[in-house]
């Protein structure tokens, strides 16, 4: 046994997460490192969903939309999601994509922004989504974009800045933006904070209403588990609700939907950030999957998040065969997300092998990404998926 081993072995005994994994249908072959793509499916969520078919759409049909509190869905789970991101009930309303919320959010904050600001920051790594979208919003707002390292970002606003959009976690190399200190250079230039939580709401604490971000989307299918497509969210500060005006008002966010005006009334609050019809069956999975939450706090997930990458690049750099992986993800605890990027020549040959051995992660060109969820991802789980990594470099040639 290596000292690593043991050691993994004694850090599963003491984890005091280590319970929540009995929540997840996973099988003990598997080490699963891909939930900051797809997280696990929480194991209750199936015998929800047989009932939201069978009895709420099945028997109950049109009156579960009262009956069955499928109206009021987008903002309730809004409210489920709230505390995890560090926001009070009342500002998140879950729907559409994250790319349709970036649409929203971005134009809405450069019509906050108002008049003379012409300038759109964006983070130059962005996901590219966020990217596409912004460069189309900028051209029907009659904005420029200016694309940026985003650390550059706080330096470079100023007075002509309407918003900055910015990954809260880079996705490639699992890199943790500056959330409070690049949102107070914005306001500081009078501009909003736009942020993209997708890789870091249920990694890491993310803190919206104590650093007065403006503004943020994120998705709900990764350190949420809400399931493949589940709906996104967009957070609207409350001191912005009564002047966020939305680019998609569709009827659902009308102050009164079923009067059926056929002039545009917002409704107040998170209500205001709805479009259309809501997804009631990835909704209401979501909203089930949220039950694994009940008594976690962001902080033991955090610092068991940090534990387990430490663990892992440790492992990397004692089993991996030199020169064959390089860590593209910071050391730094403060610049860390909760997943692992190795820059890797032969990252196209070595993933699938490492997923025919049960070791689970996901391959981006020249790079194999390794994403840890602390709800399910014990200490010897990642030092077995190191171990296999260096047995399949080791046998691997390299390229
Ligand atoms: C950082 C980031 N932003 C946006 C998206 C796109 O999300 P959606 O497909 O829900 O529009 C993703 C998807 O993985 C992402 O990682």
């Amino acid at each position: 046994m290596s000292d690593l081993y043991e050691r993994a072995l004694e850090l599963d005994a003491a984890d005091p997460l280590a319970g929540h994994r009995a929540a997840f249908a996973l099988d003990e072959e598997t080490v699963y490192l891909d939930g900051n793509s797809l997280g696990a499916l929480p194991a209750h969520v199936p015998a929800r969903m047989a009932d939201v078919i069978g009895r709420e759409w099945g028997q109950l049909r049109i009156r579960s939309w009262d009956e069955s509190g499928w109206w009021t869905a987008p903002e309730r789970i809004g409210d489920r999601i709230a505390p995890l991101a560090g926001a009070a009930a009342g500002q998140i309303v879950v729907g559409d994509s994250t790319s349709v919320n970036v649409f929203k959010a971005v134009v809405a904050a450069t019509r906050l922004a108002g008049e003379g600001r012409d300038e759109i920051l964006v983070d130059a790594s962005t996901f590219p989504t966020d990217g596409y979208i912004a460069e189309s919003a900028a051209r029907m707002t009659g904005h420029r974009i200016v694309a940026l390292d985003p650390a550059d970002i706080p330096a470079a606003a100023n007075e002509r800045t309407a918003l900055a959009l910015v990954n809260h976690v880079d996705y490639r190399t699992g890199r943790l933006h500056d959330l409070p200190g690049t949102t107070a250079a914005l306001h500081a230039a009078g501009a909003l904070a736009v942020w993209d939580l997708c890789h870091s709401v249920g990694a890491l604490p993310v803190g919206l209403d104590e650093h007065g971000v403006d503004l943020a989307v994120g998705c709900t299918y990764k350190y949420l588990n809400g399931g493949p497509g589940s709906p996104a969210f967009l957070y609207v500060a409350e001191r912005h609700q009564d002047r966020f005006d939305s680019p998609l008002p569709g009827w659902t966010s009308h102050a009164d939907p079923f009067g059926m005006d056929s002039g545009y009334r917002p409704a107040g609050g998170a209500v205001r950030g709805r479009v259309g019809t809501p997804d009631i069956l990835s909704m209401l999975a979501l909203e089930a999957a949220l039950d694994v939450w009940d008594g976690v706090t962001v902080d033991a997930v955090r610092a068991k998040s940090l534990a387990l990458t430490d663990l892992f690049l440790e492992c990397v750099r004692a089993y991996v065969p030199e020169g064959r992986v390089t860590p593209i993800t910071p050391e730094r605890h403060a610049e860390r997300g909760s997943q692992v990027g190795l820059a890797c020549a032969d990252a196209a040959a070595v993933m699938p092998e490492l997923i025919r051995r049960g070791v689970v992660g996901d391959l981006r060109p020249g790079l194999l990404r390794f994403g840890f969820t602390p709800l399910y991802v014990g200490f010897a789980d990642t030092e077995r998926a190191a171990r296999v990594l260096a047995d399949v470099l080791a046998e691997t040639p390299a390229s």
